[in-house]
C-alpha cells in the first residue's frame, strides 16, 4: 500500500462531508455509557469526539501522523495514537470497533480483519462503512482515461482502492471469526464543497498520486479535462456529486475465537 500524506488543512476545510456522513453509522453503532470503543482511520477525530461525547471511552488511531497531531490539536482531551490498520495491538480489548471511511484505503482486508478481531472482546461489535463494489466509478474512469491520454503509462498501478463486493467483505469477516450481522450495499451520491471547484478539489485531495509526475500546468489541464468528461453525469446547478456507494457491515467477534 502506498501511504497517504494527507494535507491536514485541505482535508478539514474542503472534505467536511467524510465525518458529517459518518453520524448515521453512529447511530448504528449505538454507543453505550462507559464502553471501550476504538476508532480506526480516526482521522482528525471529529467522530471519535461525538462517540466520547455519546458517553464511551474512546481512542482514536490513524497510519497518518499529520491526521492524529491534528485530531490532537482538535480534542486534546481524547486519546488519539498512529498505528497501521494492518498492524496493531491493544493493551486491553475494546467493545467495539468503529471505522467510518478509511477501509477503502487498505487492499489488505485479511490483515486488517484480523487486527480488528484480535481487538475485541468476544461479543465485541464491529461497525464500519466503506466504499463498496463500484464505488466512484465513473471518477476513477475518468481519472483514469485522462491521465493514459496525458501520457501517464499504466495508471492502474497506482490505483490505492479497495471496494469489495458485500459476499467478498462478510467471507472475511467470517473467516476471522465474525458473525455479519447486517450488511448494505448503497449508492450515495456526495455534494462536494466548494461549487464549481469541487471536483478539483477531491481530485487533489483523495487522487493526488495519480498527479504527481505531471507539472503544476499539467495537472490543472488534467483536472479540467476530468472535469469536462464528468459534468454530464456528476455537475448540476453548480454541485459536484461524487457517486459514492457505500458498504455498510455490523459484525460480532464469536465467542472462541481469541
Ligand atoms: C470514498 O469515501 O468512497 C472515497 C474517498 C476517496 C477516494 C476514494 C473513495
Amino acid at each position: 500500500m502506498l501511504q497517504n500524506q494527507w494535507d491536514t488543512s485541505l482535508y478539514e476545510g474542503k472534505h467536511a462531508f467524510v465525518w458529517k456522513h459518518g453520524e448515521e453509522l453512529l447511530q448504528l453503532l449505538s454507543v453505550q455509557p462507559k464502553e471501550r470503543i476504538l476508532d480506526l482511520g480516526c482521522g482528525t477525530g471529529h467522530l471519535t469526539a461525538k462517540i466520547a461525547d455519546a458517553g464511551a471511552i474512546v481512542m482514536g488511531i490513524d497510519a497518518d501522523v499529520m491526521m492524529v497531531e491534528k485530531a490532537r490539536q482538535n480534542y486534546p482531551h481524547l486519546k488519539f495514537l498512529v498505528a497501521d490498520a494492518r498492524d496493531f495491538q491493544v493493551n486491553e480489548p475494546f467493545d467495539a470497533v468503529f471505522s467510518n471511511a478509511t477501509l477503502h484505503w487498505i487492499p489488505d482486508a485479511n490483515a486488517v480483519i484480523r487486527c480488528i478481531a484480535r481487538a475485541l472482546k468476544p461479543g465485541g461489535r464491529f461497525v464500519a462503512e466503506f466504499g463498496g463494489k463500484g464505488n466512484i466509478q465513473a471518477i476513477a474512469t475518468a481519472l483514469d482515461d485522462v491521465v493514459r491520454e496525458n501520457g501517464l503509462r499504466s495508471p492502474e498501478q497506482l490505483d490505492p482502492w479497495y471496494f469489495p463486493s458485500i459476499s467478498e467483505y462478510a467471507t472475511c469477516l467470517e473467516q476471522h471469526g465474525f458473525e455479519v450481522r447486517y450488511a448494505v450495499l448503497f449508492d450515495r451520491p456526495t455534494a462536494l464543497e466548494d461549487g464549481d471547484a469541487g471536483l478539483g478539489n477531491w481530485i487533489r485531495m483523495f487522487g493526488d498520486r495519480f498527479l504527481l509526475g505531471f507539472s503544476t500546468e499539467q495537472q490543472s489541464r488534467v483536472i479540467h479535462q476530468i472535469e469536462q468528461r464528468l459534468k454530464p453525469v456528476l455537475y448540476q446547478n453548480g454541485i459536484w456529486r461524487a457517486d459514492y456507494r457505500r458498504i455498510r457491515v455490523v459484525a460480532v467477534k464469536k465467542d472462541g475465537f481469541t
